[in-house]
């Protein structure tokens, strides 16, 4: 942060993981004038309203161009603040210090940043990449509820699906997940894809698709739940969203059945997923209509011909079953 002259540093941080980490950043003060904002920690603080009031404060502060918000907590912190961070003075410098499974392996990369608007998830955002992403530090797993630790495992079950066999049967041979079980290594492999990916097509034009395996059915769970006013994890919802979409995938582009049942095996032993129907289809229709990534009126996944091997851009017009 010295070096691209940075005076002040603002942490952007989860109320939650304030909370319980309440001088992680105290060393900053010795080189920067450094201070907190704290917000609830919960999706519903993604929101434009919150994201002025973040504005209000830096501008209130005076901050420069050339200092530093850092967003400590998960991916809801790092979506708000990446925006904040995006678009206050045309952009400040942004660090991530990810505190979740999910945002260690995930959200703090590739530089997507949003706010939700009337339960639309991410509709409003920018892409920009973070100036730093602190290396995960597996220690916060310790006091992340259970739930969310799932979360992330769910989220890291698609990077293994969309990219890596061995990932896949390392996590497959996983009994019982708790925050110990969790290796490094994962996480560093779930890194490495993203940014990978990330690399060929950072505003998200066609490699980049390939991220969303889950994510179409995932995003309109949680656009469902969140209106009828109860919260469901990201990563919770990506899983019913990967066993759903791999069924796609074994009508729609050829994935084997074999694979298919090594799928759903793996995210049933995790998740209780209850069974996709036409009833559900029509309850998702609404949110999944709204996706960024439709085309002409028809909803656009990403899906599997093989575990490995995913399809971009397969568009679905009515209940395929
Ligand atoms: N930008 C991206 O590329 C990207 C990718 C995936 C997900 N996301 C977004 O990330 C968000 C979900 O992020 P998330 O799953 O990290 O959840 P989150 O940030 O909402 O945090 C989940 C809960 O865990 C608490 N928490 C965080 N760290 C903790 C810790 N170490 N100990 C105890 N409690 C802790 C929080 O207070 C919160 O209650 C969603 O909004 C999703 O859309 C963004």
């Amino acid at each position: 942060m010295q070096e691209w002259g940075t005076r002040q540093a603002v942490v952007l941080a989860d109320a939650n993981v304030a909370a319980l980490y309440p001088h992680f950043f105290d060393a900053l003060s010795d080189h920067f004038t450094c201070r907190t904002i704290t917000i609830p920690g919960s999706e519903s603080s993604k929101t434009i309203e919150q994201a002025v009031q973040v504005w209000q404060q830096l501008q209130a502060w005076q901050m420069e161009r050339n200092d530093t918000l850092i967003m400590f907590g998960g991916g809801m912190v790092c979506d708000l603040g990446g925006f904040v961070a995006a678009t206050y003075k045309r952009g400040i410098h942004g660090v991530y210090c990810p505190t979740t499974l999910l945002s260690m392996i995930d959200a703090a990369y590739g530089g997507k940043t949003a706010v939700n608007l009337h339960h639309v998830k991410n509709c409003i955002g920018v892409v920009r990449q973070p100036d730093h992403v602190m290396p995960a530090n597996t220690t916060f797993l310790q006091t992340l509820p259970m739930a969310e630790l799932k979360s992330g495992f769910g989220e890291m079950i698609k990077y293994a699906l969309i990219a890596s066999p061995l990932l896949l049967k390392q996590i497959n041979d996983l009994e019982v997940l708790t925050p110990e079980s969790v290796s490094p290594l994962w996480i560093q492999e779930c890194v490495r894809i993203k940014e990978n990916v990330v690399r060929k097509d950072p505003n998200d034009h066609h490699e980049r698709h390939v991220l969303n395996f889950g994510h179409t059915i995932g995003h309109a769970i949680e656009g469902y739940y969140a209106a009828s006013g109860r919260g469901v994890p990201h990563g919770v919802a990506v899983a019913a969203g990967l066993l759903y979409e791999s069924l796609l995938s074994e009508k729609l582009t050829g994935l084997p059945h074999n694979e298919f049942l090594m799928i759903e095996n793996l995210i049933q032993r995790h998740f209780k997923v209850k069974p996709f129907s036409k009833k559900k289809w029509n309850v998702l229709l609404p949110y999944l209509i709204q996706d960024k990534k439709n085309k002409d009126g028809r909803i656009n996944f990403t899906l599997l011909k093989g575990i490995g091997s995913p399809v971009t851009d397969v568009l679905v017009q009515d209940y395929p079953f």
